[in-house]
């Protein structure tokens, strides 16, 4: 079956030998890439959500290592591994939760100990690696996904783990995407998403785009929508796993999971193992990113709360693994996750 009309979108592309990156902010009013030539501003892009989603952050993270390459490397050919440092914990500090970041940086140093003389070939062909493998593995894990589901289905989808949060093709909207075109997913209902709104701005746009049935609502109708029988899955993507199968994933992901037990609509993760961080035993010990309360107190740049309101904007929450009835992967599916499927998928 083909993909290619499901597969459009590219958020983080590599062209004239500089890093151009669509600008998410402004999407879907205005569809613009912007090019990056220093890592600096390629960790503030990520800080900035110019570019989000873990898959993507981690690619684009990799090629930042390129660009801080190509730049020491020309002022100091000598020293150059030494001098790159900074750069290297400057895009490490851009966000915390993603563990793709790390993966793809942990990577990029492995590289960059391999190297001996210009760097710049060896780096960037690692870089484009990343970002190849993840289109595919999104691929074989919208397809692994949608095996899963069983007759018609309408599902419920939370943020943006979409192409813009990938490589292309997405992890929850690419499971959304084969199920679409398996007849498996008649309809996607999108939470918008509070407070950047990815689900209203990002998702409801791509799968538009790709002409996928989408019904954007706020997000506090989530619990009335199970309740009137509409849906028959959540499907979510990650920022990190851990080794226990606990998924930390958008704020309101963990409200979703308790929901569907309540309700018996099934809750189903899509994540590439790049997502997986077996150093850790459980979510407890996942950074959660604490992001400006002024995100909460305005909407789209417009002051909506009095001056003076205290706001409390963590960006991400964990889900227990005994809430999850599904964790999809490039590797493999396991289905009521626990520490031990999970170290056996890992091995
Ligand atoms: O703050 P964001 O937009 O980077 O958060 C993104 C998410 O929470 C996604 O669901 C997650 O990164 C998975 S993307 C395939």
């Amino acid at each position: 079956m083909t993909k290619s009309k499901f597969d459009r979108i590219r958020p983080v592309k590599w062209e004239s030998n500089q890093l151009m990156l669509l600008d998410q902010r402004i999407l879907p009013s205005e569809y613009a890439y912007i090019a990056y030539k220093d890592a600096k501003s390629v960790a503030d892009a990520i800080t900035d959500m110019v570019v989000r989603g873990a898959p993507a952050i981690g690619i684009t993270a990799a090629f930042g290592v390129v660009l801080a390459a190509r730049m020491h490397y020309a002022h100091d050919a000598d020293n150059w591994k030494k001098s790159i440092v900074d750069d290297l914990a400057y895009l490490r500090a851009s966000r915390p939760t993603a563990v793709n970041l790390f993966w793809a940086l942990d990577h990029m140093q492995h590289i960059i100990n391999q190297c001996e003389s210009n760097p710049e070939p060896l780096l960037l062909q690692a870089a484009l690696n990343i970002l190849e493998n993840d289109i595919s593995n999104n691929k074989i894990m919208g397809d692994a996904g949608a095996s899963v589901l069983q007759g018609n289905n309408a599902v419920l989808t939370h943020c943006n783990a979409g192409a813009l949060a990938t490589g292309g093709y997405g992890t929850a909207l690419g499971v959304i995407r084969s199920g679409y075109q398996q007849g498996k997913i008649q309809q996607v209902y999108a939470d918008e998403t509070r407070p950047w709104l990815q689900g209203a701005r990002l998702t409801a746009w791509e799968l538009m785009h790709d002409d996928i049935p989408v019904t954007l609502q706020s997000d506090s109708v989530a619990g009335y929508l199970m309740q009137q029988g509409k849906i028959q899955w959540v499907i979510v993507g990650s920022d990190r796993i851990a080794a226990n199968g606990d998924v930390a994933n958008k704020i309101g992901t963990y409200s979703l999971a308790v929901l569907a037990k309540f309700h018996k609509v099934k809750f189903m993760v899509v994540a590439p193992t790049s997502t997986i961080d077996m150093a850790i035993s459980s979510g407890d010990e996942i950074p959660i990113e604490q992001r400006n309360p002024s995100e909460v107190l305005s909407l789209a740049g417009q002051r909506i709360a009095a001056e003076n309101t205290s706001a409390w904007n963590p960006a991400f929450d964990v889900t227990p693994a005994a809430l999850v009835d599904v964790i999809v992967t490039e590797k493999g599916v396991i289905h009521q996750p626990d520490k031990e499927k999970m170290r056996v998928l890992m091995s």
